[in-house]
């Protein structure tokens, strides 16, 4: 039996699973606009008022991006998991090494190649996610300037409307390539991972995954289950009997959604400071 390794809570799988929807509707509507003659826009160019509602759906969609943006953030700062996400997730020196060392490991410079230790979040899933954060913004700032545009232009120059609506299409250009080869090879066609990371759908890793991924996170797991074993043995040697390991996530999904909800109202009421 393999076993298998929390990494994602209800919550987060959730949050995890709003921004792919979102993604998916905002480049697909996005780019209907700029390529409508594109045999995959037809559907929507063939449909009564289909431009129409393209512009409708892309504008609603980005609000839920920016929604679940503001939740994030409140979500890393007034939930004690999310404060550890955001400080886990900050650039270290370590990084820098290890990204050092796969070059080094790809270009066959290290021979044989040297194993890496990484961290909860390793050098590749701290850039993919400061791109996403930043990435995220600059769609927001720069949609908000094409969306109002009348009231922008009352204000600003006509040259920074078209410089937003530069920023806006290349930054999508990028956001749709980064999503497409680097997320997807390295948690769908990577063949340490092949057919898939399962974390987003299970919130679990198998220790392989773990091993490669975050050999350091996996060691410092299982030292603290060796502690706790130490423990065990000590209880029975005083007469205490059998003791169980406490099994890691035994609620059923209903409860799962029960505290995920119950979780977002503690942070919002944290947030309100009642
Ligand atoms: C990552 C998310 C996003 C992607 C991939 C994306 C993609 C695009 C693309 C490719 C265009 C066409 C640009 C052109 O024709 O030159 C566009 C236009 C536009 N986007 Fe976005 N966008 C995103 C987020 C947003 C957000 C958050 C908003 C605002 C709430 C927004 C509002 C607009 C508006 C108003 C336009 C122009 C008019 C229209 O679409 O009808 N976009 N977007």
């Amino acid at each position: 039996m393999t076993k298998k390794y929390f990494r994602l809570t209800l919550n987060e799988r959730f949050q995890h699973l709003n921004l792919m929807i979102n993604f998916t509707i905002l480049v697909i509507t996005g780019f209907a606009l700029k390529y409508p003659t594109a045999f995959w826009v037809s559907p929507i160019t063939d449909a009564p008022a289909g431009m129409t509602i393209r512009g409708f759906i892309h504008r609603l969609s980005g609000v839920a991006l920016v929604t679940l943006g503001g939740y994030h953030l409140l979500y890393l700062l007034f939930s004690g998991r999310g404060r550890q996400i955001f400080k886990d997730m900050l650039p270290r020196w370590k990084d820098a090494k290890d990204l050092w060392e796969t070059l080094k490991n790809n270009l066959f410079i290290n021979r044989p190649a040297k194993e890496i230790k990484m961290d909860r979040f390793n050098y590749r899933e701290k850039a993919e996610y400061l791109a996403l954060l930043w990435g995220t913004l600059l769609m927001t700032v720069t949609g908000f300037i094409l969306w109002f545009k009348v009231q922008w232009l009352q204000y600003f120059p006509k040259w920074t409307y078209e410089v937003a609506g530069a920023v806006h299409f290349y930054e999508a250009i990028l956001a749709t390539l980064a999503i497409v080869v680097w997320h997807f090879y390295s948690v769908l066609l990577d063949p340490d991972v092949y057919p898939m990371n399962w974390a987003w759908i299970t919130g679990y890793m198998t220790e392989h995954e773990m091993k490669l991924e975050h050999g350091l996170e996996l060691e410092r797991i299982k030292a603290s289950q060796k502690a706790e074993l130490i423990d065990f043995d000590e209880s029975a040697a005083a007469g205490g009997g059998r003791v169980q390991p406490a099994p890691q996530d035994q609620h059923s999904p209903i409860q799962r959604v029960y505290s995920t909800v119950r979780d977002l109202n503690e942070n919002l009421k944290n947030w309100r400071g009642n």
